[in-house]
């Protein structure tokens, strides 16, 4: 009797006698032998054909099999410490589901843009599958985080009537007769729901038509969104801290096989503990400052590679807080202690990625928030329902963005966002 199993539990299986589905993501072959790399998605794992065990009928089914052929293999589990993973299956029977030949994809070197023209097949390849089993489990230690720290799950709705992060990135949608927002941030939302429940995260998809070619933007990534009522700037920052070293501490548990794949260097992970350092703006601005390389003008919010100068600095992520209020959105708090700046914070991670958060403590006084709409120049309207958020119970309240696809690609330590997405979507690329 053959046991139905998945290349991740193997080892539960030592010693007897498995089946397992995949198809072929390498194969050799010598003589009397084939090697067969199979994968299943869940791992990779070696089997072995020996023509006497399998018999001539089965070996030359295999002779020719091509890259991504689907096969289901029956053989027994052996633990084999050479082996990457350490098993290897001795292959008793086999059948081949399609034979394949000619997979796009070969194990050669191929440029990005073939590559992402086939994403829906370059999915399958070892790295992928390191990556977004990473992102997986950083999805699931949010998730975890939230439900251990009594947090609600409130989504926010993807379309709206109205910009929340300014009206420069905005994704207009014809919606009947009249035009919507595909949502930037489900931010405002995520306020009116920590009013209603206390403590609320929502997380999910949000869209800038972000005109930019860098490694760090795409149109479409996913957001946390976390939000406390009767949070201060402060207690913003420590919840951020916490949740980035569960984050990690959970990857560093759950997909060690993973960053290894990846060759991620897993000891700058392993010094991501607290305290993270804090820094202000102004304090920022002086490290730039004997930087001569960098065209910083203070006032400015920071660029790519002011980001990057800073965060060199520090082998942790580093928070910057309290920019200059104009360079920041119109429903952050301003400091008063120095009304020119603005209760936020944004989380820089190490290693040149830059921005993975952004927050703030958020306006609670009505007549303030109302000038800073009309400073804004946003349509009052649109914004009649937020307010009425300051007219009933309003309460000091804090909270910020975690963009996943950053997060993701820091700590798999990939150059581009766009390995950290299935499908990533991007100014010139919406296929497939
Ligand atoms: O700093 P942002 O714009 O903050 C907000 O949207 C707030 N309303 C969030 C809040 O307080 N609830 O975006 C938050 C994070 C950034 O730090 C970054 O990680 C990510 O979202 N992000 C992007 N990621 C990929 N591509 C883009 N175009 C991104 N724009 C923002
Ligand atoms: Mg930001």
């Amino acid at each position: 009797m053959s046991t139905v199993t998945t290349i991740e539990k193997l080892a539960l299986h030592v010693g007897t006698n498995v089946t397992l589905r995949g198809w072929v993501h390498n194969k050799n072959s010598k003589g009397k032998l084939h090697f067969i790399q199979l994968r299943d998605g869940t791992g990779f794992v070696q089997c072995v054909v020996f023509k006497g065990a399998v018999g001539d009928e089965i070996f030359h089914a295999l002779d020719h099999l091509g890259q991504e052929s689907s096969l289901i293999l029956e053989g027994d589990v052996k633990a084999e410490p050479r082996a990457p993973g350490g098993f290897e299956i001795s292959v008793t029977g086999a059948q081949v589901v399609q034979k394949v030949e000619g997979f796009p994809i070969t194990p050669k070197e191929h440029g990005p843009d073939f590559l992402l023209s086939n994403r829906h097949l370059w999915l399958r390849s070892k790295r992928q599958w390191a990556l977004m089993r990473i992102r997986d489990c950083v999805i699931t230690a949010i998730r975890r985080f939230y439900d251990e720290q009594g947090f609600v799950c409130i989504d926010s709705p993807v379309f709206t009537p109205a910009a929340c992060e300014g009206t420069s990135t905005l994704f207009e949608v014809q919606y009947f007769d009249d035009k919507a927002y595909l949502t930037q941030s489900g931010q405002l939302y995520g306020e009116a729901s920590a009013m209603a429940f206390g403590k609320i995260y929502c997380f999910g998809p949000t869209f800038r038509s972000e005109k930019s070619k860098t490694r760090r933007h795409l149109t479409e990534f996913w957001m946390l969104e976390p939000e406390i009522a009767y949070a201060t700037l402060d207690d913003v920052m420590q919840h951020a801290e916490d949740l980035l070293c569960y984050v990690v501490k959970s990857v560093l548990e759950r997909r060690r096989t993973e960053l290894e794949v990846l060759e991620r260097d897993i000891s700058k992970l392993e010094k991501i503990v607290p305290p993270f350092p804090r820094l202000s703006y102004d304090e920022a601005y002086e490290i730039l400052k004997e930087h001569p390389e960098s065209t910083f003008k203070y006032g400015d919010d920071f660029g790519a590679p002011d980001e990057t100068i800073i965060s060199k600095r520090f082998d942790k992520p580093v928070m910057v807080h309290r920019y200059p209020h104009e360079v920041k959105a119109f429903y952050m708090k301003r400091d008063p202690a120095d009304p020119r700046k603005a209760l936020c914070v944004d989380v820089l991670a190490p290693e040149g990625i830059g921005e993975i958060i952004g927050g703030s403590q958020r306006e609670e006084d009505l007549e303030t928030l109302r000038a800073r709409i009309a400073e804004h120049k946003l349509p009052e309207e649109a914004f009649a329902w937020y307010l009425d958020l300051r007219r009933y119970g309003t309460v000091p309240h804090g909270g910020f963005g975690l963009g996943l696809e950053r997060t993701v690609a820091w700590l798999a330590g990939v150059e581009h966002v766009r390995e950290a997405s299935p499908f990533p979507r991007m100014m010139y690329r919406i296929y497939p």
